[in-house]
Formats: structure tokens, sequence, C-alpha cells
């Protein structure tokens, strides 16, 4: 009955209803289902309880979530060589739809300038506690009352020294002396400086005071050849955590679950300098790992050769060609759900030149392919350690759901997801995916269409819908 009244709706209403569906990680049977339910009985609908309900119409439009927006933070400085960071750290709380106002102080003005600060923040820099444009209203209580959150990055030795002992003889320490909100610290100096008695000293103090820190992390530092804890926390750590302060805890549908993810291309050897590859960029996948984190799953993500940042707190591994792959997903079994989003290649050489190739001048070197192992129908069809939920992707150019029907049933795969990879739709490398959804059970095939939407939106989507399943397996 859902679908005859499905057929029968215009366009209009029969993507909103896809979406309706997709953001409650239903299917649009379940949904009709349910808004059938709600008619019936209006006090009776149950509720969407995934956390990023309004994200896939705002992933949708390439936006988050519009409540998000009013959120604030003054960003203050330091002066330390981790200052130039402190630049795309701007850049990154800006992604995140956070209104960023930078204080910088004036020995970080010796490594970046305030023009350069205010260009990213798209606002005034401050710099200066005595001026008179700013403080004829007390403009350091403003900065520091102002905002629902104040981040330090870097945290220098000597600042935090300040902080820890009250001072307020510039802008920065003025503000943090004056605020109530909570002050989010990025240490940065040299190791030796990090573990002196006295910074220790005022590290446990600040904590005492309430004030959080994150980082610093070991590794290299500016200096040559000194390694050891001191680095800065990388800006999207810096800028997650942020986000983790300003935002409301979320619901973890999957928490205590295990999600294998495979992403990206593979790259299939053909003599030390040359490889067969695809147009793959990883982009899906590493959307999907992510969104599966913040759903509160632990993730292993196994991608071929991309040009991405990992998403934090997923485990990635990173591999290059078919069989590296399919070695790696067989080392993170068990999981409890395996979603194949790699564009894995076909074929690969049968035998590797150990040197490079030479032109000859005669004949074409021959090039004799064999076929790669296939790890989606691998995972699917092995008998032990097989994932609860097996989800494959199809890239088609042609027939796309009959192709997508007769892969999901060849490779043995619960779910499929399959996209129009056909060059005119820009889904290979872009940013935005069209899906439809193949759902099996025994040999019924249900298809539902998901309206447009970027890679996150189809990431959130997706998971949603998968907490849907486990929900109702164990309600
Ligand atoms: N896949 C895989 N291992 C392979 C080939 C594909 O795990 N050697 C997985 C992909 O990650 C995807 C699914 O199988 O989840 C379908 O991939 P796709 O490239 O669409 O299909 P192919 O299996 O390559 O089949 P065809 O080339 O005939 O479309």
């Amino acid at each position: 009955m859902a679908s005859l009244t499905i057929r029968k709706l215009d366009d209009a209403i029969r993507d909103e209803l896809r979406l309706r569906a997709a953001r409650n990680g239903r299917s649009v049977e379940d949904e009709v289902r349910v808004i059938l339910r709600e008619a019936a009985r209006p006090d009776a609908l149950p509720k969407a309880d995934f956390p990023h309900e309004n994200s896939i119409l705002a992933a949708k439009s390439g936006q988050r979530p519009k409540s998000d927006i009013t959120q604030r933070v003054t960003l203050i400085i330091g002066g330390g060589i981790a200052a130039y960071k402190a630049l795309d750290l701007i850049r990154r709380l800006k992604e995140r739809n956070l209104h960023v106002r930078v204080v910088l102080t004036r020995a970080a003005q010796q490594f970046v300038t305030p023009l350069a600060a205010s260009a990213l923040s798209n606002e005034r820099a401050y710099t200066d506690l005595f001026d008179p444009q700013s403080e004829f209203d007390a403009g350091h209580i403003r900065l520091a009352r102002e905002c629902d959150l104040i981040v330090v990055a870097p945290a220098t030795a000597d600042l935090m020294a300040k902080m820890a002992n009250g001072h307020a003889d510039d802008l920065a320490t003025a503000i943090l002396l004056a605020s109530d909100k909570t002050i989010l610290l990025a240490p940065a100096m040299n190791p030796l400086m990090w573990n002196n008695a006295a910074t220790r000293r005022n590290v446990a103090q600040l904590q005492r005071d309430g004030v959080v820190m994150i980082g610093p992390n070991a590794g290299e530092m500016a200096e040559r050849n000194e390694a050891g804890t001191g680095r800065m926390a990388e800006p999207t750590e810096i800028a997650e955590a942020a986000e983790a302060f300003l935002r409301p805890p979320q619901a973890q549908p999957l928490a205590g679950k295990r999600v294998l993810i495979t992403a990206g291309p593979t790259h299939e050897p053909i003599d030390p300098v040359r490889y067969i590859a695809n147009r793959s960029s990883g982009k899906q996948g590493f959307a999907i790992a992510a969104a599966a984190r913040a759903a509160g799953a632990e993730v292993i993500l196994v991608s071929g050769p991309v040009d991405l940042d990992e998403p934090h707190g997923v485990i990635v591994k990173h591999v290059e060609s078919a069989r590296d792959m399919l070695a790696a997903v067989e080392a993170a079994l068990p999981v409890d759900i395996a979603i194949f989003a790699a564009a894995v290649a076909d074929w690969r050489v049968v035998s590797e030149g150990a040197q490079k190739l030479k032109k000859t001048g005669a004949a074409l070197p021959p090039l004799q392919l064999t076929e790669n192992p296939d790890i989606l129908a691998t995972i699917s069809k092995s008998k032990d350690n097989r994932p609860a939920l097996v989800i494959g992707f199809a890239a088609e150019t042609e027939h796309l759901i009959d192709n997508a029907k007769a892969k999901i049933l060849r490779k043995g795969c619960d779910w499929i997801v399959a996209n129009d990879v056909s060059p005119s739709t820009g889904i290979m490398g872009g940013d935005d995916n069209t899906v439809h959804l193949l759902t099996r059970r025994d040999s019924e095939i249900d298809v539902d269409s998901w309206p447009a939407m970027s890679k996150d939106g189809v990431a959130t989507a997706l998971v949603a819908r998968i907490a849907e399943q486990f929900k109702k397996a164990n309600p």
C-alpha cells in the first residue's frame, strides 16, 4: 500500500518524504507507516532520536544547522611559533559556524599579523588594552563576556604563568581574568619548558581553577633536533574540542558498536613508478567514518591513497593495493558493521615490473591483467566473523538500480548504496551525492531514493538508518 501511495505523489512531496525518511533513519515505507499512525493518533508520533536531526537539511545546503551559528569564541593567540597554526584554527572554528573574535598578544604579533587574523575571522582583531576606540566602554570586559568560550592557542609558558597568578597587564590577560566563561588552553612550548617545575605548578593551579587543556602533543619541535611533549594540538583537534564544549552532548546510538569502513581508490602497481588507479576521492567513505564516530562507534577506516584529513577519533589504516586492503580489512575483524565505500581496482598487473618499463622502440609492452580479490564479497560470504550488517556501494554509469540489485545478490551483502558516477554527475571527486539505498530482506529488495545532498548529509543519513536498524533488532 505504501509504494502505491508514493508513486502517486508529486515530485516535491516525494522528495520531502524521502528526506524525512532519511533524516529519521527509516525506509520510505516505514516513514509512511509512521505518518499514517501519526494521522490516526496525533499524540503517538515517535520522534526521531538521532542527534543530527537538522543536519541533513543543513548539509544539503552546505550549511550547519542555523541554531549553531550564534555561538561565539574569543580566540587569544599567544606569542609562540605555533601562532601560525592559530590562523588555520580560525578557519576550522568558522567551518563549524562559530563566530570568532581574535585577540593577539604583543608577542603573537611577532609571528602573525592582526590583519591576517581579521581577514580570516571577518572581524577586527584586538591587540591593545589601552585602545581608546574599544576601551571607552570597557572593551576587555565585553571581549571576556560576549562569548561562549575562550580559546587560548598557542598558550605559551609565560601566558600560563600570568594566568595562574592572576595578572592582567595586557588585553589578553585582562580578558582571561575578567571572564566567567570556560577557558580552553592549547599549550605549546619547548619540552624542557613544559616539564619545568614552574610550569608544572602553573598547570596544576590552572587545572584547579577550572581551566581546560587540550594537548600539548608529543613530536618534533620547531627547534632543530628537538622532540618531546610540547607541540600545540592540531587546529582540527582544538576546533573539535571547542565544538564539544559548545554543543550539547549528542545521543550516541552506535556506542559500543565496532564499524569498519573502506574508502578511496586502490593503486595497482605496474612497475616501481606507474600504477593503475581511478578517480575516487575517498570523501564519501571518510564522511561516513566521521558520522559513525560522532554516533559513538569505534571506527576503523581502511583507506587507499587519498588527500584528506583523517577524521578525529577514527583509527585509520593506509593501504595501496586491493590485496593490501583485503588484508587490512581481515585484520580489523570482528566488527558489527562493515561499509565498503572504496573504489577497489578490479584488476592488477600479473607480474609487476621490478624495474621501470622502458620504451624499446618496437612493440608496446604487454600488460597482462588478472582479477583482484573482491573484498566485499569475501567478507559478505565469510563463514566466520561475518559482520551483522554488511553494506556495499555500487558505482554505476548505466542501469543504476538494475545493476545495483544484481550486485547486492552477487556479492551477498545486506544493503547497497547505489550512485551514478557518470562524469556528468560530478559525484566522483565532488562534494555532493545522489544515492539510492537498496536493502535486502531474503530475496526481496527495497529501494529508497534519497534526494541530492552533500556527502556529509548522505553519511549522516546512512548512519541514522544503521542506528535505526540496530535499534529494531535490539529494542
Ligand atoms: N568491491 C570490493 N572489492 C573489489 C571490487 C569492489 O570490495 N575488488 C566493493 C566496492 O567497495 C563496493 C562494491 O564492491 O562496495 C561494488 O563496487 P563497484 O566498483 O561498483 O563494482 P564492481 O564489483 O567493481 O563490479 P563492476 O565493475 O562490474 O561494476
